[in-house]
């Protein structure tokens, strides 16, 4: 109805006005802000798909989530608290630990002090986490790979700190990870 507040995500909304297809506008609900409505659309979205379907987590896995204080970070720390998974976090900085801790996570980890892997083992056991969501890339991916326990999944949905360099099929050869995925434009 003209007058609504919409979202909608394509190629060329990054910008001041913008014409979309009606049928693909959602309309925001009054008691949401624009700005919350915004991140939404992308980084929440992103967020649940990541948890529904790249890797349906479910209560009591443990799961490790890079960059836990960035905009998909805050959103997943929160999900994965909703759904009873424990959350097993990384930032950069004592705040951006505090600021995911008080979104859900239940374990932070500054990696500026302590290596990601051998943190994760102290956590959770030798056994690793069920799941790690990495939108982090070229800086975590190889910590991403020890930190995934037997039967688990990894899933690179980002790189945030460049391109994951190429990696040959052998390289997985030696882990026992079930699922490996490239999650890119999920939502
Ligand atoms: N596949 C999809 O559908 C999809 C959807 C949305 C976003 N993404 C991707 O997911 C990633 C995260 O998105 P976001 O919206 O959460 O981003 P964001 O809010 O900007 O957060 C990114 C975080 O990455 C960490 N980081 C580590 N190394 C970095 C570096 N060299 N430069 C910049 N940041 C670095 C930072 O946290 P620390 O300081 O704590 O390390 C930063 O807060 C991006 O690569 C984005 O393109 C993918």
């Amino acid at each position: 109805m003209p007058g609504d507040r919409v979202v909608w995500m394509a190629t060329g909304a990054y910008a001041e006005y913008t014409a979309c297809p009606a049928e693909k506008a959602i309309k925001v609900p009054s008691s949401i802000p624009e700005k919350h409505a915004a991140a939404a659309i992308l980084q929440g979205l992103t967020a649940l798909t990541l948890v529904r379907e790249a890797h349906k987590v479910e209560k009591g896995d443990h799961v490790l989530v890079h960059a836990a204080a960035g905009g998909v970070g805050l959103w997943l720390c929160q999900i994965l608290k909703a759904i009873g998974a424990t959350t097993i976090g990384t930032a950069s900085t004592a705040e951006k630990c505090q600021l995911a801790l008080d979104n859900g996570a239940d374990h932070m980890i500054d990696y500026s002090k302590d290596s990601v892997p051998e943190k994760v083992k102290e956590i959770c056991g030798s056994g690793g986490v069920k799941v790690v969501f990495d939108g982090v890339g070229k800086s975590t991916f190889e910590g991403s790979m020890e930190a995934v326990g037997r039967k688990g999944s990894m899933i690179s949905f980002g790189n945030a700190s460049g391109a994951v360099p190429p990696v040959t099929i052998a390289y997985f050869s030696h882990l026992s990870l079930l699922h490996f995925q490239v999650w890119a434009r999920g939502c």
